[in-house]
Parts: C-alpha cells; structure tokens; sequence
C-alpha cells in the first residue's frame, strides 16, 4: 500500500467528524472479552487473547457474525455494557469523532437472560459520562437482528417503550442474504409510528434489490454500507436525488471479503456519482482499526485528497440525526478546521 502523505495524514487524524455505523459489540477489544469473562466467569473457547485474535480471518459475514456473538457473550451486567461503550468513546475522542451514533443489539443479550434494562443503563451511562467527560455526544440505534424473525423484533421494539426518548431509531442487521428487509415491514412502521428513526443495513453482501426494499418497505433515511448500489444505476440516481447517506465501512469490507483489498474499493466512484457516502468503523475491535485508521488506510489506498475529507466529514454530520441546529454548529467547526 503506498504510503500516505504525513501533511494530509494528520489533516485527516484532526478532521472533526461523526461516526454513523458503529456498532458497540463490535467495539468490544479481546483483552476487554477477557477481563469481562474473568469478572463475570464466563468460559470461553480461546486460551489466550493472542488466540482469539488469530481468529478473527473472516471469510464473510457470517463467518464474522459466528465469532462477534461469542465475543457478545461475556456482557452480563449494566457495567459491562458501560465499559465496553466508554472504551469506545475514548477511542473516538482520540480520532476526532465529535458525535456517535451507537448500533446495539439487544436481542443478542436478552435472548442469554441479559435484561434489558442492563443493556439500556450501561450504554446510557456511559453516553452521560462521555458527553460530560470528553465532549463526545452521541444517540444509540437499536438494530434487529434479521436472522430472528420479525415477531422477535416486535417483541424487542415493545422491552424498548421504557426508554424511547433514549433511543433516536431502529436498525437492521446481522445476516443480509436470504432475510430481505420487507421480513421486517411491520415492525419498522410500528416503529416509525412511535417516532423512531430508521435505518437498515442494506447492499453490504446483499443484492441491490434489498436497497430498494429498505427504501421502500422500510421507508429508511440512511443505508448502512450499500457498495452493492453501483451495479444498478436507476438505484444510484435515487440515492443521488433523495440525498440518502451511506454508511461505508472500507476496512469492514475488505476483512469480510466484500472487496479483495482496500485499492479496489468503490467508495471513490460512490462520491464521484454524488451519492452522500460516509466513512465509518463498523466493528472496529475485529476490523483492524476505528475511525482515524479507516480514514488514513483509505485516502492512501485510493489516493483521495482534502476534498474528499471535507466532503466526507459534511456528509457525517448532514446524514446524522442532530438537530439542524447541532448539525449547523458541527458543520461550522468543519468548515473552521478546512478552511484555516
Ligand atoms: N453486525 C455487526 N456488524 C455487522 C455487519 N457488518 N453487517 C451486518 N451485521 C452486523
Ligand atoms: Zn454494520
């Protein structure tokens, strides 16, 4: 990989930007599994970290998802979900990340005995701690699991009415091929009933097809990855007109074999196209990096510059769901930074 000019490397390290797919389970670092698993007791299958680690030599997605739900299970208690959440923010801190928007999947812990509630206070707690202790503010996004069925997912929706002010929408994921999203129609017109947003992983292993489905059935604002969008260029052209951003995870998809290696990924010829595309971490704990390291791997890969930057971290901001105002207050301080 060639190497990245050190003026444009600390530009991009500095950039104020936000982070719009992350999902917080994914942020859980081997050495905190093994700590949380000697805390709680919890047996797990690798000797060492350096063994778990070894493992993480994806295939595809699923292969991922085996092992991420593993890594899942050490989480019990409201401090655990704390810890592993305000790691993550002083990790996004570090790289410039002003504003987070969280994935959980709560079906993940409820479905082992984890109550709710332990996930909900644990992430809220830490979200309190890292607006207050680092600036860093953030809103979560409670994802279903789309290999469950969607009675499942009502019955997630309906745990989460305690703490709906709490939560900013819904999303959809795990296993994408053969679970379309119009599996899930009803729940996420319940869900925009009761004021949630939503979004949905769509077009990461998945044809473009299931793009059109979240759009459609799902009535989505934002696509989470949707690289699969440039085989069909009617789809690109409504992506471009209703403005809907894309959360692209470039090291994500080359860990999970989406893209052969980061040089041939198309996130260039997304922005090219007008398509409102983002940059964002994905599981960055199994993926080889967060949101600084997703940046730098990737302008030196497909050799973009501060153009590229700039739109990117505006695309962050206008495709979150701040307020306009928060939005407008963000984007100055990009435009600040840019422009100094
Ligand atoms: N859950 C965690 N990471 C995911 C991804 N990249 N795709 C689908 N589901 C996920
Ligand atoms: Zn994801």
């Amino acid at each position: 990989m060639s190497a990245l000019d050190p003026a444009l490397e600390s530009f991009l390290r500095g950039l104020p930007k936000a982070e719009l797919h992350i999902h917080i389970e994914g942020s859980l670092e081997p050495e905190l599994i093994f700590a949380l698993a000697e805390r709680n007791g919890v047996q797990l299958d690798y000797p060492s970290v350096e063994a778990l680690r070894a493992a993480y030599a994806f295939t595809d997605l699923q292969s991922f998802l085996d092992i991420y739900y593993a890594g899942a299970s050490v989480l019990l208690k409201a401090e655990d979900f704390h810890d592993m959440a305000y790691a993550y923010f002083q990790r996004a801190r570090a790289d410039n990340v002003l504003h987070a928007e969280l994935f959980f999947d709560p079906q993940t812990h409820t479905d082992r005995g984890v109550p709710f509630a332990a996930v909900m206070e644990g992430l809220l707690s830490a979200q309190a701690q890292a607006e207050r202790e680092l600036g860093v503010s953030s809103e979560l996004i409670m994802c279903f699991l789309r290999h469950l069925d969607e009675e499942a997912a009502l019955a997630t929706l309906e745990q989460a009415r305690p703490y709906l002010d709490r939560i900013v929408g819904v999303g959809l994921d795990s296993s994408e091929v053969g679970n379309p999203p119009e599996k899930f129609e009803r729940v996420f017109a319940a869900a925009r009933d009761l004021g949630l947003r939503a979004v949905a992983h769509a077009g990461e292993e998945g044809p473009p097809s299931y793009i059109h489905g979240a759009l459609d059935a799902l009535k989505v604002e934002r696509i989470d990855h949707g690289v699969q969008s440039l085989q069909d260029p009617a789809l690109v052209e409504r992506l471009v007109r209703e403005q809907i951003p894309l959360t692209v995870c470039p090291l994500s998809n080359v860990k999970l074999c989406v893209f052969k290696q980061l040089a041939d990924h198309n996130l260039r010829q997304l922005l090219d196209a007008g398509l409102v595309a983002t940059i964002n971490s994905d599981d960055p704990a199994y993926f080889g990096g967060y949101m600084n390291q997703n940046f730098v791997e990737t302008f030196a890969a497909l050799g973009l510059n501060r153009d590229h930057a700039r739109v990117l971290a505006e695309n962050s901001f206008r495709g979150s769901f701040l307020s306009e105002q928060r939005k407008q207050a963000y984007l100055a301080q990009v435009a600040d930074y840019c422009e100094a």
